[in-house]
């Protein structure tokens, strides 16, 4: 795989669109393959939400059907949550199989939006975009993430990335989301704490 270069890209047009850099972070191994994760821009949005809406189709197996969106997420909402986070790609041989968005809210950071290729899943992709997202963060020491209280996997995939339940997760949930009153009744939040000086 060539190495990437750093630029530019912009979600939007005319005044609402919104830039910034697109930076390129390693090739890293998961497993035995090469995964290159970036920062993701507007052309990748189409890629990207075929990621989330593949594998949220999982979500229908634990929630009530009145709260599955189908889709989880449209091409409009991803470009509308990229104007108040970065979103980052993992992607296997050119292909993108794994989302993650980085978003700062207030004293905090927040890990929002994992979605992994269903395909792809239970081979470290989400446990390293993890890593490499909390090592992007600065400023603040403190990282959020929250997700259904029945989505077991997620909740083991951030047990073992150190994430810890948050001792008072509605107060999170209505301090740093924005969500449906639904989806915060039937969520919660964990976070870590860095130790090192950002
Ligand atoms: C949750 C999700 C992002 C995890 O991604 P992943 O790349 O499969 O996770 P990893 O391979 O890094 O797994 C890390 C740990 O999570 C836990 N885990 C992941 N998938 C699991 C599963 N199906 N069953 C039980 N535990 C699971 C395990 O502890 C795993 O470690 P192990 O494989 O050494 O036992 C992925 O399952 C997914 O996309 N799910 C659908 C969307 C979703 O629920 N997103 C979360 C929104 S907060």
């Amino acid at each position: 795989m060539q190495p990437e270069q750093n630029g530019t890209y912009c979600l939007g047009s005319d005044r609402d669109a919104v830039c910034g850099d697109i930076e390129y972070l390693r090739e890293v191994a998961v497993g035995e393959a090469r995964v290159m994760v970036r920062a993701l821009g507007a052309s990748d949005g189409l890629a990207a939400v075929t990621v989330i809406n593949t594998a949220a189709e999982w979500y229908a197996e634990f929630l009530p059907a009145s709260e599955v969106n189908e889709p989880e997420m449209t091409l409009d909402s991803w470009a509308e949550e990229a104007r108040r986070m970065t979103w980052y790609g993992a992607f296997e041989g050119g292909e993108l199989v794994a989302v993650m968005g980085l978003e700062y809210a207030g004293d905090a950071a927040l890990l929002r939006h994992a979605y992994v290729l269903p395909d792809r899943q239970r081979q470290g992709i989400a446990s390293m975009l993890h890593q490499r997202l909390e090592r992007q963060v600065h400023g603040v020491d403190r990282i959020i993430v929250g997700t259904y209280t029945t989505n077991y996997k997620a909740r083991q995939a951030l047990e073992k990335a150190g994430y810890r339940p948050s001792p008072d997760p509605e107060a999170v949930l209505r301090h740093y989301y924005d969500i449906p009153e639904d989806r915060l009744q039937s969520s919660l939040t964990y976070e870590k704490h860095l130790d090192r000086d950002r």
